[in-house]
């Protein structure tokens, strides 16, 4: 939303809000409000902190409405205090007070996204990447500025894109060395408005020592996307998920991801599980609900089952009428959903870190860093 969307609240819309908190009668509140909505659009010394119109605009109708100078009065204080208070969550970023503000952050469990966000150095050239908006709504719900969010399967680097356009600080782990070149170069390509440090490093995600590179403080939140067992065969590489044999073993190996995960959140910090199921000769197996209880088992509690749509992928483009033809012969349905599973650290449980030991092997090991050595310790919670 633009600039031409936000309205920064003058002394004379104030004034006339605070008079119709002091004034008696329902008609005499209807009066000053009316008279801050007359405000609105007369130039003045606008100052402090903006709401989106649209939102503001519903709120004064509704006090308008009220019938009641109690209730009146009631939305008039809100307003209000959407200009001069503020009230977190201590999870996220999100104002409280002007929580109508936030028309973007989805709030239901059922996320469909009709198209994937392409714009700047997103796109979707990794066959088996998400789309950003799923970091991004994670972020958004889970982090504030500065916070740090792990990615310990980074692929084409879609999370950490997201990191830099929202101002989280980002690690990103990934077994295939190709990829995180090509990851990196697009990282890299990405505007950084608010000088997040971006790094990624070669590994795999179960025994890479994620103590060495997480800062004091720990990480907020961790999406994980791995391979939906062998659906994808993504590489070769010794160690890689998706050919991992049984989806026991995947299951397991997953569980090992989740175990190195969860040392280094921190207490109450998030992990959110992207992940889809998978139809094989004539049966469905419920993968995600499998990787959900491998991480029950970890001691995570469960916050959100997320059901999310998908369109098209690269492996059914162009082939709707030959999946409908075989859902009907072989009597099942064809998947258009995948799940995110958000889980929590319970507050209890603190992060195993290395306090002294600030970023040793960042340097050594090839990183990506957005910023100098001093900026990353200036960022560390
Ligand atoms: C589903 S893709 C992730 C895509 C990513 N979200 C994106 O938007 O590009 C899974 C990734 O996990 C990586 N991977 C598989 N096994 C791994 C392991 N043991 N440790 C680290 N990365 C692994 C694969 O190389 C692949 O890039």
């Amino acid at each position: 939303m633009g600039d031409e969307d936000l309205f920064y609240p003058t002394e004379a819309f104030l004034s006339a809000l605070r008079d119709a908190m002091s004034c008696t009668g329902l008609q005499g509140v209807r009066d000053r409000i009316k008279g801050a909505l007359a405000t609105m659009d007369v130039p003045g010394d606008a100052r402090g902190k903006p709401r989106k119109r649209p939102a503001l605009l519903l709120e004064m109708k509704k006090a308008l409405q009220a019938r009641t100078e109690e209730r009146a009065k009631h939305y008039v204080k809100k307003i209000l205090e959407s200009f001069l208070e503020e009230k977190s969550n201590g999870i996220s970023d999100i104002d409280l007070t002007r929580w109508r503000d936030y028309d973007e952050v989805i709030t239901d469990s059922l996320w469909i996204f009709q198209r994937r966000d392409r714009s700047g150095s997103h796109s979707a050239w990794y066959w088996g990447n998400f789309v950003p908006q799923i970091p991004r709504q994670l972020m958004l719900m889970f982090t504030k500025k500065g916070d740090w969010v792990l990615d310990p399967f980074v692929g084409s680097g879609t999370t950490l894109i997201e990191c830099k356009r929202l101002g989280r600080n980002g690690i990103g782990i990934d077994i295939d060395g190709k990829v995180l070149e090509a990851a990196r170069s697009s990282i890299e390509s990405e505007p950084n408005p608010f000088g997040a440090t971006v790094m990624t490093f070669r590994g795999d995600s179960r025994t890479f020592r994620l103590s060495d590179v997480v800062p004091e403080g720990g990480i907020s939140l961790a999406v994980l996307h791995p391979p939906y067992h062998d659906i994808i065969r993504f590489n070769g590489i010794e160690g890689d998920l998706s050919g991992i044999g049984s989806l026991d073993d995947f299951i397991e190996a997953l569980g090992q991801v989740f175990e190195n995960t969860i040392g280094v959140l921190r207490p109450g910090g998030h992990m959110a599980l992207v992940i889809g199921d998978k139809f094989s000769r004539g049966q469905w197996y419920p993968v995600g609900f499998l990787a959900m209880q491998r991480a029950l088992a970890c001691g995570f509690s469960l916050k959100s089952i997320v059901v999310k749509n998908f369109t098209e992928t690269k492996g059914k483009r162009g082939q709707s009428d030959l999946w409908r033809y075989r859902a009907m012969a072989g009597a099942y349905y064809v998947f258009r959903h995948e799940y995110i599973f958000i889980f929590r650290k319970p507050s209890g449980r603190r992060p195993k870190l290395i306090s002294d030991q600030k970023f040793p092997s960042a340097e050594r090991a090839g990183v990506v860093e957005t910023g100098q050595r001093r900026q990353i310790e200036g960022l560390v919670p």
